[in-house]
């Protein structure tokens, strides 16, 4: 359906991807497509645009199997935005409690009519195994601590924002690289892209392997602190944690947490984001987290027209 913007007509002859399992998969030119369409569709948000019909009588399905704030609700507006339905799945109240598999809970509401379902669950590769047995498009949203390659997209386009570019810019991400999925994500992204990439942490955090795929690894963030353009701060996932890996909060804070003390050690362009929720007083000072250098609700803003972009793409483009 024609909408009068040149760049929607119809997704460019080459998309032919209707999954979005990872960011490993895929290219650096679908990585930037993808975050071209999204500077379109937030041209329009921004211009006051709420009704951008391209989906029209299409449904999505936003299927949580764990706790989301930022994703769920974006999904939600994104699908809208676009004139789709979508239907919420709450995992508590279904029949997964009797004793239903995920994939025939899905099957099942394949089967009412739906185009893509939006996958988050605390089992690595369940988007994945899903993509194998329905007709539609699957969205990972967050797979333990695999990946979570929207977040990945919105944090990539909020830097080339700023930037205007990604190659050769030094990315740090600082934290819970281990158990976080968003470090995943971005480092496919951001290495597709040509930026170079830190990861920094307590030891118990962050693995040397990291280095096996040219990424920098790194346990003080002061000393990395001069030379980096973009500071992701990601939340430590204590719920998917074993045991704790440090003694304390307190701890952590002292020697990871971005403060004013440490901003003023930064390039002054530095960038700092989170994908948030955010710990104020534990990765970040409030002070940092709603100062000039952050980026966070940007990224927020950022991350429905990703997803309008990438539920347009699979959905209307995706051929696999
Ligand atoms: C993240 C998640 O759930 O993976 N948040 C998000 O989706 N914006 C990160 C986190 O929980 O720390």
């Amino acid at each position: 359906m024609g909408i009068g913007i040149p760049e929607l007509e119809s997704p460019p002859a080459g998309w032919k991807r209707k999954h979005l399992l990872g960011l490993e998969d895929l290219s650096a030119e679908e990585i930037t497509t993808i975050l071209d369409t999204a500077e379109v569709f937030r041209r329009l948000l921004l211009e006051g645009r709420r009704r951008i019909p391209l989906l029209e009588g299409k449904t999505c399905v936003n299927l949580f199997f764990e706790n989301s704030t930022r994703t769920r609700t974006s999904f939600a507006l994104a699908a809208r935005r676009l004139g789709a339905d979508m239907v919420d799945f709450s995992a508590a109240t279904s029949s997964l409690s009797k004793g239903e598999t995920v994939v025939d809970t899905a099957k099942n509401l394949e089967a009412m009519g739906i185009e893509a379902v939006i996958v988050r669950h605390s089992t690595p590769g369940t988007p994945h195994l899903l993509a194998q047995h329905l007709r539609c498009s699957v969205i990972n949203a967050g797979d333990g601590p695999h990946e979570h390659p929207t977040q990945g997209l919105l944090d990539i386009l909020t830097i080339r924002q700023r930037f205007g570019r990604i190659e050769g810019l030094t990315v740090a991400l600082v934290g819970d690289i281990a158990y976080s999925r968003t470090a995943r994500s971005d480092i496919w992204g951001l290495k597709k892209l040509g930026a170079h990439v830190i990861v920094c942490g307590p030891s118990t955090l962050v693995s040397p392997r990291w280095a096996e795929l040219g990424v920098e690894y790194c346990y003080s963030l002061d000393e990395i602190l001069p030379r980096v353009d973009v500071l992701n701060l990601l939340r430590i996932q204590f719920e998917r944690q074993l045991t704790r890996p440090f003694p304390s909060v307190r701890e952590y804070a002292h020697l990871y947490g971005m403060n004013r003390e440490r901003l003023a050690r930064t390039k002054p362009s530095v960038l700092v984001i989170a994908p948030g929720p955010i710990n104020r007083g534990v990765e970040v000072s409030p002070d940092v987290a709603d100062g000039p250098h952050s980026a966070i609700l940007t990224q927020v803003t950022n991350g429905v027209a990703v997803r309008m972009a990438v539920l347009w793409l699979l959905i209307c483009g995706g051929k696999e």
